[in-house]
């Protein structure tokens, strides 16, 4: 089976709708044709400040969530970055792989520097990308589902595999992004040309999946939409429409040209209250199943732990053969 590697940040207090639509659907189906390997990215977490007691909480409340979203740890590895050390070793090699100026090019890090000032960013902010990359090729991954916004990280990925394998052998497969066009970005309700994420200006732009399932429906009933009264898919001329009809289709199951035929005579508050209450249909009992995992953390930290147990496996494996490429000595 071809191998998948993905993973989230426990950043928030909760996924967002862009995560769910734009990567971790796309994280379960996967599970049915690959080798799949998941992981909350706690390294990554720290290029920016975290309180220690707040990101020990969100590591778990993350994990939670992906399981209630339906990754299922006996055919993925589900696990905690920092509780697979390879991933850090391996960065160090590849940092030493990569340029000054081809790390300066990545524009997540030039936008979230600029945001706090470049003096007060880490160098681990810098270096972000690079960590990343280990990430996907310790475990030799094909594939990498994933949202829009992370095609450039993906881009250095491939051109360092391809580097290593280049100066010093055939040592890494060269990942492919899995990015699904349809709901590749989905963007932010209030303000529908940039994405939903949550640094959004305004907090009715975006939707959390362990919000307040009326709060939510609420939000969606107020998402800005066009001028105009038709609701047809056209994101050029009508950004809001269009991404309303893009999350309708998505977690309601019906195709685009299906919600245009079934709204041709309806106007936009129909389609908001109706979205509004797919959602909620969808959020309520995924709470409900992330509250239960929550319940029992000393059995979510178990199966972390076995999902740690199964990666190492294979990270380990991929590290000593980059460590004697590079010219160090046997590990004693
Ligand atoms: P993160 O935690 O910011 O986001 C997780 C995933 O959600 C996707 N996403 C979106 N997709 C569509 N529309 C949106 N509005 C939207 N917002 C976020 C992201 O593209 C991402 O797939 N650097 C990564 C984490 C990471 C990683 C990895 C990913 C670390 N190591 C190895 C893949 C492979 C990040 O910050 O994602």
């Amino acid at each position: 089976r071809p191998r998948v590697l993905s993973g989230i940040q426990p950043t928030a207090d909760s996924f967002h709708l862009g995560n769910y639509l734009g990567a971790l659907r796309q994280w379960v189906a996967l599970q049915e044709t690959h080798e799949t390997f998941y992981m909350v990215v706690d390294l990554h977490a720290i290029t920016v400040e975290q309180d220690p007691k707040v990101l020990r909480e969100r590591t778990r409340v993350s994990a939670a969530q992906l399981l209630a979203l339906g990754v299922d740890p006996e055919r993925s590895a589900l696990f905690v970055q920092s509780q697979v050390p390879e991933h850090a070793q391996l960065s160090w090699v590849l940092e030493c792989q990569t340029g000054f100026g081809e790390a300066s090019r990545m524009t997540q890090f030039k936008d979230k520097a600029s945001k706090q000032g470049a003096d007060h960013a880490s160098v681990g902010l810098f270096t972000y990308p690079i960590l990343q990359a280990a990430d996907i090729l310790i475990y030799q991954a094909n594939a990498v589902p994933v949202g829009e916004d992370q095609r450039q990280h993906l881009e250095l990925s491939r051109n360092l595999a391809q580097r290593f394998n280049h100066r010093f052998g055939k040592t890494f497969v060269v990942p492919e992004p899995h990015i699904v066009k349809d709901t590749a970005k989905i963007f932010d309700l209030q303000d529908p040309t940039s994405k939903m994420s949550k640094s959004a200006s305004s907090p009715n732009g975006l939707i959390e999946l362990l919000d307040e399932p009326k709060k939510s429906a609420k939000k969606i009933r107020s998402a800005v939409t066009d001028t105009g009264r038709e609701i047809v898919f056209d994101p050029e001329h009508k950004a809001g429409v269009s991404n309303l009809l893009t999350i309708y289709s998505a977690i309601g199951g019906k195709s685009i040209p299906e919600l245009e035929a079934e709204y041709a005579d309806k106007g936009y508050g129909n389609l908001k209250v109706d979205l509004a209450e797919v959602l909620v249909q969808f959020v309520t009992p995924f709470q409900e199943r992330v509250r239960s995992y929550l319940d029992d953390v000393t059995e979510l930290d178990k199966v972390l732990a076995r999902g740690a147990d199964r990666a190492r496996s294979v990270a380990a494996e991929t590290l000593s053969v980059v460590y004697d490429r590079i010219g160090f000595l046997p590990a004693v």
